[in-house]
């Protein structure tokens, strides 16, 4: 038997030696697209015609591209986030969805302090001014002993709080499952948390309870020296606000690795926005945990195609659904 696999998750070419080898030696055909995403829907349901499975970045897996996408068997998510798949639509068209819970939680912690760290103590500006030749001082802003507000306190969010432990940080965190017995981190309303954190960094899955959560009033509540830092979904929150904040002095920066479109868009107001750090989505890319992940995904669509459940099922109903059985034989 042989399977087609789309990769479209871009980072498996450079931590995916292991991965690759793990789908070729078990008889799959991978095929990459003619362009890396996120992939939009008309792109992605042309790219997935004929495939049996695909380890996915963050593209357009919506309910019509899932109807469409004829042998599909499975979704293999490079990563912890989902809400780029229509988990409900994959299950009534038989496709199971896996992800890969855990392995990336300590390169994204580290990711976000690094960001933090940079945004305050402007790291990227002296960079840029060194470049040009000039040699000139950049005054920040103190991180130890400073208050951090963790948004979403998952296991991410817990790696955070281990960092900023080693800061002697003041941890609040808003989630609506708090942990009391977690030591050292005050759980509070996200209106206790938005006003008294010096930094507020997003951990959160996007849902649409969460879509939009930090707009004006939330970034109008934050403290007139506080940054905003967001690792996790760009649209949580409202991007025009916040050049707004930045334009406005409303807050004192923001660091953002995460945007609602991706890429983002040249022409973005974030792009030329005040005090501001950007990077493209690239927290969880550390070579270790890179192979990792591109390994873990790699297993489930292996898993599968030799007819095991695979692991971190999103929808393990569909395993024995008979839709995706009849697939299986073809
Ligand atoms: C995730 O794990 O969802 C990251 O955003 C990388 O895709």
């Amino acid at each position: 038997m042989s399977w087609k696999v789309l990769i479209t998750a871009r980072g498996i070419q450079t931590a995916g030696e292991q991965a690759q080898e793990l789908l070729r030696k078990a008889g799959c055909e991978i095929i990459f697209p003619s362009k890396f995403g996120p992939l939009k829907a008309d792109e992605l349901t042309h790219a997935l015609a004929g495939m049996d499975a695909v380890l996915a970045s963050l593209d357009d897996y919506s309910a019509p591209v899932l109807s469409a996408a004829g042998p599909l068997k499975i979704i293999a998510r490079w990563g912890v986030g989902y809400d780029s798949v229509d988990v409900a639509a994959a299950t009534r068209n038989g496709i199971l969805v896996t992800y890969t819970p855990g392995l990336l939680d300590d390169a994204v912690a580290d990711y976000t302090f690094a960001l933090l760290l940079g945004v305050a103590r402007r790291v990227h500006e002296a960079q840029a001014a060194m470049e040009r030749g000039e040699w000139r001082n950049y005054w920040g802003d103190d991180v130890g002993g400073k208050t951090l507000g963790i948004f979403g306190f998952g296991r991410i969010g817990q790696a955070v709080a281990r960092r900023a432990a080693g800061f002697n940080m003041r941890v609040l965190a808003h989630t609506p499952h708090p942990s009391p017995e977690i030591k050292g981190v005050e759980f509070v309303s996200l209106e206790t948390l938005l006003e008294e954190s010096d930094f507020v960094s997003l951990h959160a899955a996007l849902t649409s309870s969460t879509r939009g959560l930090i707009g004006e009033p939330q970034l109008r509540r934050m403290k007139r020296g506080a940054y905003l830092i967001n690792t996790a979904r760009g649209a949580l929150v409202d991007e025009t606000a916040l050049v707004r904040a930045l334009r406005e002095k409303w807050i004192a920066g923001a660091a953002l690795d995460v945007f609602a479109v991706e890429p983002l868009p040249a022409e973005s107001e974030l792009r030329s926005a005040p005090n501001i750090l950007l990077s493209p989505h690239q927290s969880s890319y550390a070579r270790g945990t890179g192979e990792r992940v591109s390994l873990a995904a790699a297993r489930g669509i292996v898993d599968l195609m030799q007819g095991k459940k695979p692991g971190n099922l999103l929808n393990p109903e569909v395993f024995a659904a008979p839709q995706l059985r009849a697939r299986l034989r073809e």
